[in-house]
C-alpha cells in the first residue's frame, strides 16, 4: 500500500541514521511532505525526496527558527535520543542533565513550537494531527542493565506523551510513544563494538544482546518505521496516549 501519508506535512528529527532515517524514508515513500533534520546535516545528504536541514534539538532558539521556516505540520516525530551506559553510580550530574536535555526536554521544545500549527491544521481539516515520540522498552516498561538514566528519560517520555495526549485529545491532536527493544542502528553497532572490547569479542557482545530477544534476533529500523507510518496515518485515528512495545517479545 502506498500513499498512506498523502497530503501530510511531517517533521522527523534525528533523521540522519538508524530509526529516524528509516522513518523519514518510509514517510517519503508513503507520500508525505517530509522535513528531515539532524544535528549532523552531512548524514542527510543522500536522503532523497525530503527537505533536509541541520537542527540541534537541544537548542530552543534553533527549534523556534526551524518551526517558523517549516510552518504548520500534521505529523511530528521526535526521534533524537542518546544512550548513557551505566548504573546510578556511573551517572554524574552532567550525564543526568545531558540525557534529560537530549532525550526529554528536546521533545518538550519541539512540541511547544510545533503544536500551535498542528492545532490549526487539525481544526481546519477535521483530521487529527499526530505526534510520535521515540521512547524505549527500557523505560517504565522494563529495566535494562546499565541503562539507569536512559531508562529514566524514556519513562519520562511516556509520561510526557500521555500528558500531551490527554490535554489535547478533544482538539484534534494524538500523541503516542514507540517503545522499541534492541534495534540494529549505527549507535547500537558502536555499543556492541564497545562491549566486545570489554568482554573479549564483538560476536560475543552481539550474542549477549540477541540472547535476551525471544525472537532470536534484534530489530530492523524499517520495522520501527512501519509502526511510525501507522501512528502518523489516519489508520490510527482512534489511538492516542499509548506506549507501544515493538521488541521481538523482549517484554513478554
Ligand atoms: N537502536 C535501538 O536499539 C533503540 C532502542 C530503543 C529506542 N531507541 C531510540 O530510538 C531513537 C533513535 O535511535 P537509533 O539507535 O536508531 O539512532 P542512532 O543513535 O544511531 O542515531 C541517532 C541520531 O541522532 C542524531 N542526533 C544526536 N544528537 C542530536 C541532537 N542534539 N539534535 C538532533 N539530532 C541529534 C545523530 O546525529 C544521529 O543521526 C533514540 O531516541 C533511541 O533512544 C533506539
Amino acid at each position: 500500500m502506498a500513499g498512506r501519508l498523502e497530503g501530510k506535512r511531517a517533521v522527523v528529527t534525528a533523521a540522519g541514521q538508524g530509526i529516524g532515517r528509516a522513518i523519514a524514508e518510509a514517510f517519503v515513500a508513503e507520500g508525505a511532505e517530509v522535513f528531515a533534520s539532524d544535528v549532523n546535516p552531512d548524514l542527510l545528504a543522500d536522503l532523497a525526496g525530503a527537505d533536509v536541514a541541520a537542527l540541534d534539538v537541544t537548542s530552543a532558539e534553533a527549534i523556534a527558527s526551524y518551526a517558523r521556516q517549516v510552518g504548520a505540520i500534521d505529523v511530528l516525530v521526535n526521534v533524537a535520543g542518546y544512550v548513557h551506559h551505566g548504573t546510578v553510580l556511573d551517572c554524574s550530574e552532567d550525564d543526568w542533565d545531558f540525557s534529560f536535555d537530549l532525550n526529554v526536554k528536546s521533545m518538550h521544545r519541539m512540541i511547544r513550537m510545533f503544536l500551535p500549527g498542528m492545532l490549526q491544521r487539525a481544526a481546519a481539516s477535521g483530521i487529527s494531527a499526530s505526534i510520535v515520540n521515540l521512547s524505549s522498552g527500557a523505560s517504565s516498561i522494563k529495566a535494562a542493565p546499565n541503562r539507569y538514566v536512559y531508562g529514566a528519560t524514556k519513562a519520562a517520555v511516556i509520561g510526557l506523551t500521555k500528558s500531551v495526549g490527554l490535554d489535547f485529545v478533544a482538539r484534534g491532536i494524538r500523541c503516542n510513544a514507540i517503545c522499541p527493544g534492541t534495534v540494529r542502528s549505527p549507535s547500537w553497532e558502536a555499543r556492541v563494538e564497545e562491549l566486545g572490547r570489554q568482554i573479549g569479542g564483538r560476536d560475543k557482545a552481539e550474542e549477549l544482546f540477541v540472547s535476551r530477544q525471544p525472537m532470536g534476533r534484534v530489530g530492523k529500523p524499517d520495522e520501527i518505521a512501519a509502526l511510525a507510518v501507522y501512528l502518523a496515518s489516519d489508520e490510527s485515528a482512534f489511538t492516542t496516549g499509548t506506549a507501544i512495545p515493538i521488541d521481538g517479545g523482549w517484554t513478554l
